[in-house]
């Protein structure tokens, strides 16, 4: 029997021994998956030359079959070993720094045993095993004896379980090659959910027809109203954004959602929207082609990207006119991202709105925002400089001199996501004109890299008015320690980050916070579910 020997355990205490138990086995899941992830990858190139070398005809060790094996001493390891890093975290809280330090020391030759045997493709035998297993094992039992504490030991394993789940999490996107553009093109379900929309546009009469009656409905312009506005491509994102701002509203027939998208999605979006329910509230779809005033001789923003256009296609030659049009154009994602500094031009009669990013989820009555006196400011955002990054000299070049001298580098960084703005203020103040400056002065990209960000901050740079923090919490999407209290509290919880919750790799904890808005029952989604 491959089993670890009975006496490399130790008879613990009767009422702590389930808790133990369970524990163990939650890790060893926990240490099989963490193994999987890691390996995977150092596997690869290994299997890749294989594949290429037509003499290769051995059996080789399947890695996978060998850690799903109960008796494989390669599983065994693993779960020490991620038994052992728990305790590592828990050892240096307590600050037994000896035994921290020994148990890192025996995981690292645990793992150089185990890559040695991923390269080689040969399973690890016993003699290799014993002696890594029984030190571990005995170490182990040191630290159980010198933290037996259990409540503080459960407390702090659940938390380290998660944070070493997301660590293999994001340890995958970042190892993908473009892990950015992976984790924004969509998952097959959305997809299929947004062609067959685009079906019921193009073959029902009919919604056009209501389309076409919708488009001059008085209450678009109406400043009684409290006016919302999304720019996205993600069809079930702004869904999830419209109907929890509804779901949670008091009077939801009084709310008007302006969203703008791009030509493939136009149609999506209003196949969608005219046809579910969203409590009365009023929607509008535009479509971005139709703004002939956002042209390059107006904006530099579109200028440029013009001009990186017109490089890519007379060098790049990948412009073939026989490819399947996509479904996320760049170009188009850039373009919705900035019609953010453009507002006041896309509602000309409106006077205050609400801008909404398509990866929030609202959760209280938003009406009171319009309420709120803004002290003559343009735009009412939370700041998030509480802890000390986040300020200006994180997002802007202050060796440039137009920057430094201008700026404050100390000055509070605040969010996009969920902004109050109040157009006769900006429109007065230019706000778009400052835009349109910084954007000529980074032509070169010195100043700052990428974003919508800082130029934000430099083009309503006085004009911001700090709303208190509860109105639009943070992090969901790359944070797994955001405070619960002030989730809960929220009146918007945003997925900023990497790990959206319509993707496969989203925090686990967050997802049913922004899925419960999705009608599940809905039949194109049944239909495209993905098993
Ligand atoms: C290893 O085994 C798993 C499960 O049996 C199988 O799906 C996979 O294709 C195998 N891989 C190789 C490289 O043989
Ligand atoms: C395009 O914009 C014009 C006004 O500029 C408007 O009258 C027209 O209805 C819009 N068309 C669509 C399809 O949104
Ligand atoms: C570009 O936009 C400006 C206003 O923003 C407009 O006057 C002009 O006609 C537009 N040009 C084209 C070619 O559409
Ligand atoms: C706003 O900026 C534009 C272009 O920079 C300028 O033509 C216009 O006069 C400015 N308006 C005000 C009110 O300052
Ligand atoms: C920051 O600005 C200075 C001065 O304009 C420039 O020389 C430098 O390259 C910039 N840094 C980056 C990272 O672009
Ligand atoms: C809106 O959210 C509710 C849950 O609050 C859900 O029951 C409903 O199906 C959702 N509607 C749509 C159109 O997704
Ligand atoms: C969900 O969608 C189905 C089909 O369109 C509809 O019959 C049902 O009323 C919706 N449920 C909710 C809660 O909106």
């Amino acid at each position: 029997m491959r089993r670890r020997a009975a006496d490399y355990r130790r008879p613990v205490r009767r009422r702590l021994s389930c808790w133990i138990w369970s524990f163990l086995a939650i890790f060893s899941i926990a240490g099989f998956v963490l193994f999987v992830v890691h390996h995977h990858h150092v596997e690869q190139p290994t299997l890749e030359r294989e594949s290429r070398n037509e003499q290769a005809v051995h059996e080789r060790m399947n890695l996978t079959q060998e850690m799903l094996s109960v008796n494989s001493y390669a599983r065994q390891l693993a779960e020490q070993t991620t038994l052992a890093k728990a305790y590592i975290i828990i050892a240096k809280e307590h600050n037994n720094l000896h035994l921290a330090w020994e148990l890192s020391t025996k995981i690292r030759s645990c793992q150089l045993l185990l890559s040695k045997a991923a390269m080689r493709d040969e399973p690890i035998s016993l003699d290799e095993a014993e002696p890594i297993i029984r030190s571990l094992s005995s170490l182990i039992l040191k630290a159980q004896d010198a933290h037996y504490d259990i409540a503080t030991t459960m407390m702090t394993m659940k938390s380290h379980i998660q944070a070493l789940e997301e660590r293999a999490n994001a340890a995958s996107v970042q190892s993908m090659m473009f892990g950015q553009l992976t984790a924004e093109s969509l998952p097959k379900n959305l997809h299929c959910l947004e062609i067959k929309l685009m079906a019921d546009w193009l073959t029902k009469k009919s919604l056009q027809d209501f389309a076409d009656e919708r488009r001059n409905s008085p209450r678009l312009v109406d400043n009684n109203l409290y006016h919302f506005c999304i720019f996205s491509d993600n069809l079930l994102a702004v869904s999830v954004v419209i109907n929890s701002t509804v779901v949670n509203a008091d009077h939801p027939k009084q709310l008007v959602f302006h969203i703008v998208t791009d030509s493939m999605h136009y149609g999506v979006m209003l196949a969608w929207f005219l046809n579910n329910d969203f409590k009365g509230s009023t929607v509008e779809v535009q479509n971005i082609d139709n703004f002939t005033w956002l042209n390059s001789s107006y904006s530099p923003a579109v200028k440029q990207l013009m001009a990186t256009d017109s490089r890519n296609y007379y060098f790049d030659g990948s412009q073939d006119t026989g490819v399947e049009p996509k479904f996320r154009n760049p170009k188009y994602i850039y373009l919705l991202n900035h019609l953010r500094f453009y507002i006041p031009e896309i509602y000309p009669q409106l006077e205050k709105i609400v801008f909404l990013d398509d990866d929030v989820v609202v959760q209280k009555d938003l009406t009171p925002l319009f309420s709120l006196d803004l002290h003559g400011n343009v735009n009412g955002a939370v700041e998030t400089c509480l802890e000390a990054f986040h300020r200006y000299y994180k997002y802007l070049n202050f060796s440039n001199p137009l920057i430094s001298s201008k700026y404050d580098p100390q000055a509070c960084g605040w969010a996009f996501g969920m902004n109050v703005f109040d157009l006769i203020a900006w429109r007065k103040a230019n706000v778009t004109a400052r835009y349109h400056y910084w954007i000529e002065q980074n032509a070169d990209r010195t100043i700052w890299k990428l974003g919508t960000l800082p130029p934000g901050l430099l083009a309503f740079y006085g004009m911001t008015e700090p709303l208190d923090r509860r109105w639009h919490v943070l992090g969901l999407g790359y944070d797994v320690n955001v405070d619960n209290r002030l989730m809960e509290s929220a009146a918007v919880i945003h997925f900023n980050g990497n790990m959206k919750p319509w993707l496969k790799l989203h925090i686990n904890k967050y997802k049913s916070l922004w899925e419960r808005y999705v009608n599940q029952t809905h039949p194109h989604l049944q239909d495209c579910a993905t098993h």
